[in-house]
């Protein structure tokens, strides 16, 4: 067996041609879909109880009643993250005129199918509006931030968890790590403990986490963030600042090497001492190229999730795994490259042309990866 498969690639390769001999895309079309994708999608193996539960980032035009996808989600998912339609530069653009369509659309869809929903997120300065942004450094008044946390939460009293910070982790050009963004230049770097104790008051029974990315792999920058991230849970730790989780967000890249996996455990150790749980909340994988045939693209990728997943079921902390999407044609990570945007625009869409860094292929047709994802 070629080194660079590995155990899990060859295995998963078994899935992938076991359900198909996939010979192109669009292998199957039309009707033949919904159909095929009913015997396709595997159920992710999930430890005894169910104890683990996994999800994925939507939009709501992945949840159209009676389409592949939808049935796909409702089959893989027990939990569903608003991968944008949740931002509050997606549901307050202008000031004061709050539209909240997609994100009730993909609530609704949660409700029908008893799944909860993950909150994504009340905080995150790339997806803060203009006016919020300059209102708080202007005004430097909490309440910009609370009444927009106080028009989503009751809204969304049966979303269960909620990323309240996301990306708040600078260590390179922050204030004591923090991003020196619009909230922290408003109200110092106390915000990310006010922001939870808001959240708390106004979602007394919810799941408060914080989320970051980049504390993956062996590099001085993830190495600084795992630090930096332990850091700041210990201070609202000892602060009482209420926080029940922790997110790591895994976007995992082939070019980076492995994960670091002796660093990565004893990351998730320290945060566990600190009893957070700990989320998976947006796995994918960037490959490095993609010029190999797909079958060893894939196996590539399924390794790479196998090693990452090792340490990740080695932790008894970790309390759920979301991917950032199912099919490879919904990454965002096909943004990154013109060829990769231009493999999902042709007709048929180019599945081989795209980043394989999803469960499933543009056609959602599973892929190794999928069995890498077997959670213990
Ligand atoms: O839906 C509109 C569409 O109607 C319009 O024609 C199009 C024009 O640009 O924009 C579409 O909205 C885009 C949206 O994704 C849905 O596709 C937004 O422009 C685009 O900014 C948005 O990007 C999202 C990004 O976060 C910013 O919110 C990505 O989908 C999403 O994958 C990405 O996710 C982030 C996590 O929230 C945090 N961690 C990193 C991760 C990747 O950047």
């Amino acid at each position: 067996m070629n080194e660079t498969v590995g155990r899990r690639g060859f295995l998963g390769g078994l899935v992938a041609v076991g359900a198909f001999a996939a010979t192109g895309c669009s292998y199957l079309s039309g009707n033949g879909w919904d159909h095929r994708v009913a015997q396709l999608s595997v159920p992710l193996t999930r430890p005894p109880g169910g104890a683990r539960r996994i999800g994925a980032a939507v939009r709501p035009e992945h949840l159209v009643a009676g389409t592949a996808m939808a049935a796909l989600v409702s089959r893989q998912c027990d939990f569903l993250v608003p991968e944008f339609h949740g931002q509050w530069s997606a549901v307050e653009w202008e000031r004061g005129k709050p539209w909240y369509g997609n994100l009730d659309a993909i609530a609704a869809f949660a409700r029908a199918q008893r799944k909860s929903v993950r909150g994504h997120a009340l905080i995150w300065e790339k997806m803060t509006p203009k006016w919020a942004r300059a209102a708080m450094l202007e005004e430097r008044d909490w309440r910009i931030v609370e009444t927009h946390f106080a028009s989503l939460l009751p809204r969304f009293a049966d979303t269960d968890e909620w990323i309240v910070v996301n990306e708040c982790i600078d260590t390179e050009n922050g204030e004591q790590n923090l991003q020196r963004n619009s909230f922290q230049q408003a109200f110092g770097n106390g915000y990310v403990a006010r922001a939870l104790e808001t959240a708390r008051e106004l979602a007394p029974h919810a799941r408060l986490l914080i989320n970051d990315y980049s504390v993956e792999y062996s590099n001085p920058i993830d190495e600084a963030r795992r630090t930096a991230l332990l850091k700041l849970v210990e201070r609202l730790r000892h602060d009482g600042t209420p926080l029940d989780g922790v997110g790591v967000q895994a976007h995992l890249e082939l070019a980076k090497g492995p994960v670091a996996a002796r660093s990565l455990a004893k990351f998730f150790d320290e945060l566990q001492q600190m009893n957070v749980d700990i989320a998976i909340t947006e796995l994918d994988v960037l490959e490095d190229h993609r010029g190999a045939p797909i079958e060893r693209r894939d196996a590539r990728v399924a390794d790479a999730v196998d090693r990452f997943m090792d340490v990740v079921n080695a932790q008894t902390g970790v309390s759920s795994l979301a991917t950032w999407g199912l099919s490879d044609k919904d990454s965002w990570l096909q943004e990154r490259a013109a060829a990769t945007r231009s493999a999902c625009a042709c007709s048929p869409i180019d599945c081989a042309g795209m980043n394989r860094g999803l469960p499933y292929d543009g056609e959602l047709m599973p892929k190794p990866m999928l069995s890498a994802l077997t959670i213990a």
